[in-house]
């Protein structure tokens, strides 16, 4: 099989776990990557994917009704290359190419005998172009209506900006390199690339590639971080020497970037999922930063908290990830209205439990990456209004809207993923 063809065998086979059977796009593409070679086809398999699953209802509803015969319950793999092959038009790859190899990727997933109509509707699509469809006919009503309800004015740029391919960010590790030397590399490697104005270390770039192509990138010079994330070093703008817990830490970015800014923080990166905190350790090893971490359940500080307040807390915490559906568009297949529930307890949990380990004159910053009030304005409101000793730091507008307990920004906004960010501090 052709590299072409393997890659949209691929995609077909990501697709077809993520939208049939309920696995989710990171372990769909863990099972997937790593059997192609090439990072160009590897980056070129995860583009596929993410642009299908982006508009899977808008290409789902032009197939229904393209179709001679409806699809059955066992033509999954068949929708998903298909889907795939609509993608690569969006995508404005060259058109001959991506059809010929989706054609004979259908052969190659034994489709044989349907790969004629795999052709004939991949160039009807290119003929005349697939109609757009209402961005938020890909959320589930439930959570559009929540969006609708959270952000009334906003919520029709919040389904289209989700709707969108999201920029790739740069940090640059400042303890290796400044950022206009580094952007110089990238313009030596032909690599586009703008700095941002309200984030120091920031790098933004229009198209993805493969982190492999990013000069020094194994090095530890750049890693890849969205600019919404970026801006919670600037909340947390811990002292020198200070003693900061990350009590969600992995895969390690936040923590790093910290790192990155100030050798002299005494950082604790903690996470309570063994395989990510691997992850993170790797991500410190490769920036070449020393950070203490440890797998442990935040909640339960007994379990690992040695009874040193810290100056600074910052509860990156577990979330709906609805800021981040450009990225993770699967979130809109995945997520149930119980999650949230559940999400927002957790969320109650942990800052109930690290509330006592912030020292006098200490900040706590809690983060998600939700556009839901529920997680984000109503849990802060909510802390503190049972937490007497805690007081709302307000932030400024490089941190999105103010929204009288924390900013959130939305999706799209100056590049960024929406993203929530709230600062307390304890008297
Ligand atoms: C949004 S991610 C953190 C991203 C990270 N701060 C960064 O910048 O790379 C949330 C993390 O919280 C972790 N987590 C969830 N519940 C936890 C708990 N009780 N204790 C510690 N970590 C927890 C998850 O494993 C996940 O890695």
């Amino acid at each position: 099989m052709s590299d072409g063809v393997a890659t949209r065998v691929a995609a077909a086979h990501a697709l077809d776990d993520v939208l049939h059977r309920g696995r989710s796009l990171k372990a769909a593409l863990g099972a997937t990557l790593p059997q192609l070679d090439d990072p160009r086809d590897r980056a070129l398999v995860e583009a596929i994917v993410l642009a299908a699953l982006r508009q899977r209802v808008r290409f789902n509803t032009t197939l229904d009704g393209w179709m001679p015969r409806p699809l059955g319950q066992r033509d999954g793999d068949l929708r998903a290359l298909l889907l795939a092959g609509l993608a690569q038009l969006d995508m404005g790859l060259p058109a001959h190419a991506a059809l010929a190899a989706t054609v004979e990727a259908a052969r190659a997933l034994k489709r044989t005998h349907q790969a004629g109509m795999v052709n004939a509707l991949l160039r009807r699509a290119q003929r005349e172009g697939v109609p757009a469809a209402e961005a938020r006919s890909a959320w589930p009503g439930w959570l559009a209506r929540q969006v609708e309800i959270d952000w009334p004015v906003q919520a029709a740029d919040i389904f289209a900006a989700s709707a969108q391919p999201a920029p790739l960010w740069l940090r640059v590790n400042r303890r290796w390199i400044g950022r206009d030397d580094y952007l110089a590399l990238l313009r030596e490697a032909g690599i586009d690339a703008t700095a941002d104005a309200t984030l120091a270390d920031a790098l933004r770039l229009d198209t993805a590639l493969p982190v492999q192509q990013l000069p020094g990138f194994d090095a530890g010079l750049v890693s890849v971080q969205d600019g919404a994330a970026q801006a919670v070093a600037d909340a947390l703008a811990p002292a020198a020497g200070a003693r900061i817990l990350d009590a969600c830490a992995a895969p390690g970015g936040k923590a790093a970037q910290l790192a990155e800014r100030d050798d002299t923080l005494r950082i604790t990166a903690l996470d309570v999922d063994a395989r990510r905190v691997r992850r993170m350790q790797d991500t410190f090893t490769r920036l070449r930063l020393e950070i203490d971490t440890r797998c442990a359940d935040a909640a339960n500080p007994d379990s690992w908290w040695d009874d040193t307040s810290f100056d600074a807390i910052l509860i990156d915490a577990p979330c709906s990830a609805t800021g981040i559906v450009r990225r993770q568009p699967d979130v809109l297949l995945h997520r149930r209205e119980a999650d949230i529930t559940a999400l927002c307890g957790t969320q109650a949990h942990l800052l109930d439990a690290l509330w006592p380990l912030l020292a006098p004159g200490g900040t706590l910053v809690y983060a998600t990456c939700s556009i839901l009030r529920a997680e984000n304005a109503a849990q802060v409101e909510a802390f503190l209004a049972r937490t007497p000793d805690a007081i709302l730091k307000p932030l400024d507008a490089r941190f999105g809207h103010d929204t009288g307990s924390g900013h959130q920004r939305l999706p799209g906004e100056a590049g960024r993923d929406g993203f929530f960010c709230a600062r307390l501090k304890k008297p």
